[in-house]
């Protein structure tokens, strides 16, 4: 296996426009080759104290800029990142072990992401509403306006460190508001570059603070601190579950996990809908929150299927992340290696059969497709964030459609069919956020709606709707009588 080369490197915390030193450090590691690559603070509650009240100070130059300036900076904040392109990409790759070539696809949609919020920044507006459509109501002009939160916490996940950091800067700024982000400690490198080029583009000082460190001192200062409004969340829905019970009434976000289905009728057209769902189940090994974890098959077509998927995935290849063949790399951590070895050992002892995979080579778990599964085994039920695939049989869409709603989580599903009823059918009754009509589950652009049901999470991001959860709607009433 190739290494990375190790460029360590001593980062620090960007707060009030300063890159401060912090008391604490700790090391972070290359994912696939567990070499050091950078010393990163690992804040203090007094650090924390420290942005939270330049976030807290900045929020009026934020709420009084106006758009136009708001939505120039966004501007700015693309074309440096589109220059920046290639070193966005390759910091992604190391240190998220995300194979190159789909970091570059993160890179792109990065960009996208902060468009949308340029172009969304100048569409926050309200609506003038009849009041004397009600008796009394007479002889009165209302309107409302959307107006920002103030401080939004971000708290944002390993597995898209630029895009899902963009989904949460990117409509707090055109909004107005002034942000504390915590990125994820596995993936600390992709805020900082950010917050670099946010500086470039001449975001104000403490509009953006970006402090590293631990879900007990960062997470949870933010998320019980009362200058702090909102909490923006993408994560586990442990981690989601315990910010909703100890935020009170702070606005909340969270965008939590699935273990995200498909169901494919007979008489599809099986040789196009195997890469999709190779793709949808393999792609950032695994560690997507659609990842495509569950492939419901109807019997007329499930052997001919199986055998497709087996050999498509045959063909993945694992390595270095920087290596443009690559495929597939390593998890972010051992532990998540050691869980999925369990939970796929878990499923052998339980009567299931591994078509292919099914090990580790170092940190890289080969991709692996199993069948027979028990659902109420972990590598089902539970959200597997690792390259792991089941394929169940069906005998109706409708038994399918039960199978996937069996499930604490509903993200997106898919349903491929010839028969629009069946699909229309599928629509009104999955129990998901999202729901793709001959397609994956593992279909985003950035400016769709995006937000699951049950413990997937609550609220909406994608631009337009993550603007509605961070502004709060101001009804205003002039009496003419
Ligand atoms: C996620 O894993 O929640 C984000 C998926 C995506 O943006 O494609």
């Amino acid at each position: 296996m190739k290494t990375l080369g190790a460029t360590t490197y001593r980062r620090r915390l960007f707060i009030n426009g300063k890159w401060i030193q912090s008391q604490n450090y700790v090391t972070l590691k290359s994912p696939y080759t567990l070499e050091p690559i950078a010393e990163i603070p690992n804040a203090t509650d007094d650090e924390l104290e420290q942005a939270i009240a330049a976030a807290y100070s900045a929020r009026e130059t934020m709420r009084k800029m106006p758009i136009h300036q708001r939505s120039t900076i966004l501007e700015r904040l693309v074309s440096l990142l589109s220059e920046r392109f290639e070193e966005a990409a390759q910091l992604i790759a190391l240190e998220a072990a995300k194979p190159i070539r789909t970091a570059r696809e993160e890179v792109k949609r990065t960009i996208q992401t902060y468009k949308f919020a340029a172009g969304e920044a100048n569409r926050i507006g309200g609506e003038t509403l009849p009041l004397d459509a009600a008796p009394g109501g007479e002889n009165r002009l209302a309107y409302t306006v959307r107006e920002p939160l103030g401080v939004v916490g971000a708290i944002t996940p390993f597995n898209f460190p630029m895009n899902l950091v963009a989904h949460k800067i990117g409509p707090a700024i055109a909004t107005g508001n002034s942000i504390v982000l915590k990125p994820a400690t596995q993936t600390p490198l992709s805020a900082f570059f950010l917050a670099e080029l946010l500086q470039e583009a001449g975001l104000p000082d403490g509009a953006l603070n970006v402090v590293t460190g631990s879900g007990r001192v960062v997470g949870e200062g933010m998320v019980v601190d009362n200058r702090v409004n909102m909490i923006t969340f993408t994560g586990s829905p442990e981690v989601g579950i315990g910010i909703r019970n100890k935020a009170g009434l702070k606005r909340v976000t969270l965008e939590l996990g699935s273990n995200a289905a498909v169901i494919l009728d007979k008489g599809i057209q099986i040789e196009k809908v195997v890469k999709r769902c190779v793709l949808g189940a393999f792609s950032n090994q695994g560690q997507v929150c659609i990842s495509l974890q569950r492939i419901y098959v109807h019997e007329e077509i499930y052997q001919d299927f199986v055998n497709q998927f087996v050999a498509e995935t045959k063909g993945l290849k694992g390595g270095d992340p920087l290596n443009e063949e690559t495929d597939i790399s390593a998890l972010i951590s051992q532990n998540d290696v050691t869980r999925s070895l369990t939970w796929i050992q878990e499923a052998k002892d339980g009567g299931a059969d591994i078509l292919t995979g099914g090990y580790a080579d170092s940190t890289v778990l080969l991709p692996t497709v199993i069948v027979n599964v028990n659902p109420n085994l972990n590598v089902s039920c539970q959200e597997v964030f690792a390259p792991i695939a089941i394929i169940n049989k069906m005998n109706s869409v409708q038994e399918a459609v039960e199978q996937v709603n069996n499930s604490r989580y509903g993200l997106q599903a898919g349903i491929y069919t010839n028969d629009i009823n069946l699909a229309l059918e599928a629509v009104e009754q999955l129990e998901v956020g999202g729901v793709l009509v001959n397609d994956i589950p593992t279909f985003r652009v950035d400016h769709m709606p995006y937000g699951g049901v049950k413990e997937s999470g609550t609220g909406k991001e994608g631009i337009k709707y993550a603007i509605e959860e961070m502004t709060e709607m101001k009804l205003v009433i002039f009496n003419r009588n």
